[in-house]
């Protein structure tokens, strides 16, 4: 079968650098973990048979639920239909707003808040997810005539790949979807990105400063103490040196893809640290 692809555009997204990442992929695992799931590039890259999945994003997680059940994604699928031959900058708006009225927004059935979530990535201003204090979505318009929202092949891939396997969709924070992790699987946390400077990293209304890239690295060293196999991945910055100087740091280059200042795209080192 055709490997699935993400399929939404994600900041922080691994596809630029799944060459490198399999590189240092263990031989062999039991249950994968992925508690930073996001677009999920090297999920079905590798495309485990038993897999966690995870992420604090209720949205993207409930579209992983949806694309579970086929009833279900039948019925996304209609509505993302529907959201592309109604596209313009008035009706970007009008479902991007939906969130401002709470009552409104909890009365959408699933499979319509999952096809706002795919229709909103793919229409808004470069595919990024960001939202206000009150948990708002306020990324502006996209400025595209047409959107395309799925290419039905790979969603239909994604749909088999997750209903055909053994996958648990969660959406909590990092450290309790890791907390049954046993000795011989392995689990690959993608965090948000640290930075020596200033840059985007607010993927939440909280954001993940520099105390939760320490927690992370307590909750590495734990499931190192349980023979877990971990690998990890982030910018290449001083704290995550100090953080993981007892393991192994490999560093990579990347392309940066996802800045709002066009002028600060470019190659940014990173790293990818493993315990084995
Ligand atoms: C760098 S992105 C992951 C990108 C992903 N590997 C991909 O290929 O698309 C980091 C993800 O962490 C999620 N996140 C942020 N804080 C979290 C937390 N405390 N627990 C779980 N997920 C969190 C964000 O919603 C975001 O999707």
């Amino acid at each position: 079968m055709i490997k699935a692809k993400p399929f939404v555009k994600w900041a922080g997204g691994k596809r630029q650098v799944l060459d490198k990442l399999k590189k240092y992929i263990p031989e062999e695992f039991n249950t994968y973990y992925e508690p930073f799931v996001g677009g999920g590039a090297l999920l079905f890259e590798l495309s485990p048979n038993n897999a966690v999945i995870n992420d604090s994003n209720q949205e993207l997680m409930n579209v992983f639920n949806v694309l579970c059940n086929d009833k279900k994604y039948t019925k996304m699928c209609k509505y993302l239909n529907k959201f592309e031959r109604e596209h313009s900058e008035e009706f970007y708006y009008k479902v991007r707003d939906i969130d401002r009225n709470k009552r409104k927004y909890n009365r959408l059935n699933e499979c319509k808040k999952a096809a706002r979530t795919i229709y909103l990535n793919k229409a808004c201003f470069n595919g990024l997810y960001r939202v206000n204090s009150k948990g708002e979505f306020n990324v502006p318009f996209g400025k595209k005539s047409k959107v395309n929202t799925y290419d039905g092949e790979n969603l239909l891939n994604v749909h088999s790949y997750l209903t055909n396997n053994n996958i648990t969709i969660l959406s909590v924070d990092f450290e309790e979807a890791v907390m049954n992790a046993k000795e011989g699987d392995f689990v690959y946390f993608d965090p948000p990105y640290d930075s020596d400077t200033n840059t985007f990293n607010s993927y939440t209304e909280t954001g993940f400063n520099k105390d939760e890239q320490r927690r992370l690295a307590k909750v590495f060293k734990y499931l190192d103490s349980k023979k877990v196999k971990v690998m990890l991945s982030n910018h290449n910055t001083i704290l995550i040196n100090e953080l993981y100087k007892d393991y192994n740091i490999y560093i990579i280059e990347a392309k940066r893809n996802i800045n709002s200042n066009g002028k600060k795209r470019g190659n940014v080192e990173e790293v990818i640290i493993t315990n084995y």
